[in-house]
């Protein structure tokens, strides 16, 4: 059996957009060009600014979007062009949890009627008393009580829904879970335990987790390997300790300096972006971060950098020049102290507090420690 549960060849996702009477007709270059593996039993980050395109990425792994080009495989099977009851099939193995708790939740169905459904989908051979038995054992393993199944969406905090939405996600057994920004609408506390929650699932349920955050403080805690997104296109990949210790592409090193230096980590220089993010309905020419980019040299605007291997534990980088920068910034990646912004530093200072108190906790059940905190979610509201 391969390593490999999921692997993206080549894919693309480009939108038409405009052509009405008053807008031009353009090209959005959302996904362009994305070649990754996900490993069986791994969590796997995509992160990048706001528009890269990751959630399209997403979209795109989980057959929710049909590809414009390229194609994906999902253990060691070409899924690209499943259709009808293969592609329904193929739900059931692959699952998503939404950004939004508050709207991806149908609000006229209850908690119970929102769990039950996906086992009615997949599991339609189980008896009415089986699927409300399921029902609790699901609401239970995410932290909230079988009495929850009767109430609604609204009745709910944020952190909650999250769970509701975990819950129906881990209905139907799914050997691999995609979460687009799963915490990123919670408060900083509230997120620490839904991230705690989701890695202890993932080891109970034997499952693979693929996260997309734009939250560095979310990946360092939560994956084992990164990939960094700029324009539609994957930059740098690596794992997650690679990432943080050396980053190889400017862009990374970017990204990692606007956050401050982790506790166990060496102090850095700072390197600032300079200008706008290009759209992606023009992105430019050669590498697509040299009108941005430091380093960027003559060429950088004509030659197109492939990923290819950037240190010895598979990290790979798209940038022509990452051996001299790499000499030239042995540093490179958060700042030092006083470089440091302060709100991004408390930022990560109350993330790393709360996953320690999480992780002081005495319980290890799962079921024990989630319960305890959704009560503490339900006494804050
Ligand atoms: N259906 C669509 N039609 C046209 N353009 C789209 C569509 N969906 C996404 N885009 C565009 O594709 C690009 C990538 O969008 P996407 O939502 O994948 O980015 P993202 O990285 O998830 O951003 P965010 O962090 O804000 O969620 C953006 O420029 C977006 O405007
Ligand atoms: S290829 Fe050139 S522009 Fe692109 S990241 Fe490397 S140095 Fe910068
Ligand atoms: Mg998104």
């Amino acid at each position: 059996m391969s390593d490999v549960i999921l692997r993206a060849t080549g894919l693309r996702k480009h939108f038409r957009t405009g052509g009405g009477m008053f807008a031009r007709q353009s090209t959005v270059r959302a996904v362009d060009g994305v070649t990754l593996d996900v490993r069986r039993g791994e969590t796997f980050a995509i992160v990048g600014e706001s528009g890269c395109g990751k959630s399209t990425l997403a979209r795109l792994l989980m057959r929710l979007l049909e590809p414009t080009d390229g194609r994906i495989d999902f253990d060691g099977r070409d899924i690209s062009d499943l259709k009808g009851r293969d592609l329904r099939d193929l739900r059931r193995e692959m699952q998503f949890i939404f950004q939004d708790p508050f709207s991806s939740l149908n609000p006229r169905m209850s908690v119970g009627r929102l769990v039950a459904e996906p086992l009615e989908t997949h599991h339609p051979q189980m008896g009415r008393e089986e699927r409300r038995e399921e029902v609790a054992r699901l609401l239970g393993i995410v932290g909230l009580r079988p009495e929850h199944a009767d109430r609604y969406p609204h009745e709910f905090s944020g952190g909650q829904r999250q769970r509701i939405g975990i819950a129906r996600a881990l209905a139907s057994r799914p050997r691999l879970v995609i979460g687009d920004e799963p915490v990123s609408a919670l408060d900083v506390s509230v997120q620490a335990q839904v991230v705690n929650l989701l890695h202890d699932l993932k080891a109970e349920f034997d499952m693979t987790l693929v996260i997309i955050a734009h939250d560095l403080a979310v990946i360092r805690h939560m994956s084992d390997r990164v990939a960094v997104m700029y324009l539609g296109q994957i930059v740098e990949t690596g794992t997650t300790d690679d990432i943080f210790a050396h980053p190889r592409h400017p862009y990374t090193m970017a990204l990692l300096s606007a956050i401050p230096e982790p506790v166990h980590g060496r102090a850095r220089t700072r390197l600032a972006l300079s200008g706008e993010t290009p759209s992606p309905a023009n992105p430019p020419s050669g590498c697509r971060f040299h009108t941005r980019c430091p380093f960027a040299r003559e060429d950088c605007a004509q030659r197109v950098p492939e990923l290819r291997p950037a240190g010895p534990g598979g990290q790979h980088a798209a940038c022509h020049y990452w051996e001299e920068i790499a000499a030239e910034r042995p540093d490179a990646g958060t700042p030092p102290a006083h470089e440091r912004k302060p709100q991004a530093a408390a930022r990560f200072a109350l993330y790393e507090a709360a996953i320690d108190r999480l992780n002081d906790r005495p319980e290890t059940a799962v079921n024990a420690g989630a319960n305890d905190m959704t009560q503490q979610e339900e006494d804050r509201r």
